[in-house]
């Protein structure tokens, strides 16, 4: 659910590309909520739900941790929520090609777009069965909306297991991701039927958490994440509309600074392998402690998440060349957005940062061998949010900042204060 593509701003100007986006200082969470407050019963649905709510946020009093408290599973509504009538429930079974190609159709037309509506989302196949079955997935909590009448997939809302960590406190949670509804039904509140029958489909499995990020602002952020590019291929981002020259830049002059070394610094860069699973596991596991908030992730968890697939995943470690110890690892995902209506280029090949761990690699050389990588596997923009240590490279490294913010919520899980993004250790998909 991460916040698309495309975005400017005037005032924060990379070395000599521009990121397209026309929200200007819209952006800031304050305002956006004080727009929200004033504006009367702006969130029904929001209002009802055990979430932290705008007219809470300067209540110190609240405790943090659990809004309500679980309900035995016997008193959790037993039957699914009522659609309008010309449509039905379905559980999506993504293991099956047919289906996985109703719903790859579904978000590809109908995901998330950039404000200008220029690029949309297009999770590939493969990618959205590797992430809808982590380990322990339930797949009642992949769920579909059909029309009764021609069987069409018109709506879709997710959930997988995780533990998630709050201050010292792991949780069991839902990541829900991928809620889209199709254009020609939007605006009908068929939304919240959905949030509310995934919620449902969460208690059933004695699960009363949850996470997710949208690029709206709900009740209530617990940070607020903005993206930043670094651009692998300026001439075709420039192309496209996704950046522009930047003042007193020419196309030459912006290919020489942001050109790449053909091969990675870094003395035993290498891909992962299976074998690296504990090393990584160990790495990752004590690098997110440092986080208010971070998934609690197991071998398991590791060899889903972090080991490469092909299109889908690339992870990388620094094994010393004297102690072949892994001290290092870097990681991304592949996530292309489809360019609307361009007449030569259809799609923009972005990989985003994942999970990064420095510990004896400098943080910056390691993500610039993570840019030579994703540059010599053709990728044409390198995406991080601001949260973990990312914000500590950015600007050495050449990223220009994106429009728009990715807001990051936990449902029925409150936090006393807002957190900075360098306070998260949670990357959703
Ligand atoms: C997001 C989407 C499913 C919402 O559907 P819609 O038809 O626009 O809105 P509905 O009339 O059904 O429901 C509106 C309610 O859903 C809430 N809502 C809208 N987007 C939401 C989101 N991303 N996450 C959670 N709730 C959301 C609204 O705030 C509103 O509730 P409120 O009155 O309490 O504020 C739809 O716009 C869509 O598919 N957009 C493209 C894909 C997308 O952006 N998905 C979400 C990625 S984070």
């Amino acid at each position: 659910m991460a916040d698309n593509g495309s975005d400017d701003t005037k005032d924060q100007i990379s070395p000599s590309l521009e990121i397209v986006n026309n929200d200007s200082s819209a952006d800031e969470l304050a305002r956006e909520v004080e727009e929200t407050l004033t504006l009367s019963q702006r969130h029904k649905f929001w209002e009802t739900q055990p979430v932290g709510q705008f007219k809470d946020l300067r209540d110190t009093t609240l405790p943090e941790g659990v809004i309500e408290p679980p309900t035995p599973i016997s008193e959790v509504k037993q039957e699914p929520y009522n659609l309008p009538g010309p449509y039905e429930w379905v559980t999506c079974d993504m293991g099956s090609e047919e289906t996985c190609a109703e719903v790859y159709n579904l978000l590809t037309n109908n995901y998330v777009e950039d404000d200008e509506n220029m690029f949309r989302f297009n999770y590939s196949k493969e990618f959205l069965r590797w992430a809808l079955h982590p380990p322990g997935y339930y797949k009642s909590w992949h769920i579909g909306v059909r029309v009764k009448t021609s069987k069409k997939l018109v709506a879709f809302i997710t959930g997988i297991p995780a533990k998630i960590r709050v201050r010292s406190d792991v949780v069991s949670m839902a990541e829900v991701n991928f809620l889209c509804v199709h254009k020609k039904l939007r605006s009908k509140r068929l939304a919240p039927v959905m949030i509310k029958e995934v919620t449902r489909r969460v208690h059933l499995e004695n699960i009363w958490q949850a996470a997710y990020t949208a690029g709206v602002v709900l009740p209530t952020p617990i940070t607020s994440c903005q993206y930043w590019h670094r651009s692998l291929n300026p001439k075709k981002l420039i192309d496209v509309g996704f950046s522009r020259l930047g003042p007193r830049m020419t196309m030459s002059r912006t290919l020489k600074l942001y050109k790449l070394p053909d091969s990675t610094v870094t003395p035993g860069f290498r891909k992962m392998e299976l074998r690296d699973v504990p090393a990584v596991t160990r790495l990752v596991r004590t690098y997110l402690l440092q986080f208010v908030v971070a998934p609690d992730l197991d071998e398991c968890d590791v060899e889903h998440w972090i080991l490469p697939k092909e299109g889908v995943v690339d992870s990388f470690v620094i094994e010393s060349p004297e102690t072949h110890e892994i001290t290092d690892f870097c990681s991304f995902y592949t996530l292309p957005s489809s360019i609307l209506g361009h007449p030569t280029h259809s799609t923009l090949r972005a990989a985003y940062s994942y999970y990064n761990v420095a510990t004896k690699t400098p943080l910056l050389q390691l993500m610039n061998d993570a840019h030579i990588v994703a540059k010599q596997k053709n990728f044409d923009v390198f995406n991080v949010l601001d949260l973990m240590h990312n914000e500590t490279f950015l600007k050495e490294l050449k990223y220009g900042p994106g429009g728009g913010k990715l807001h990051y919520y936990l449902y029925n899980y409150r936090l006393k204060h807002i957190l900075r993004p360098s306070e998260l250790g949670l990357v959703l998909l």
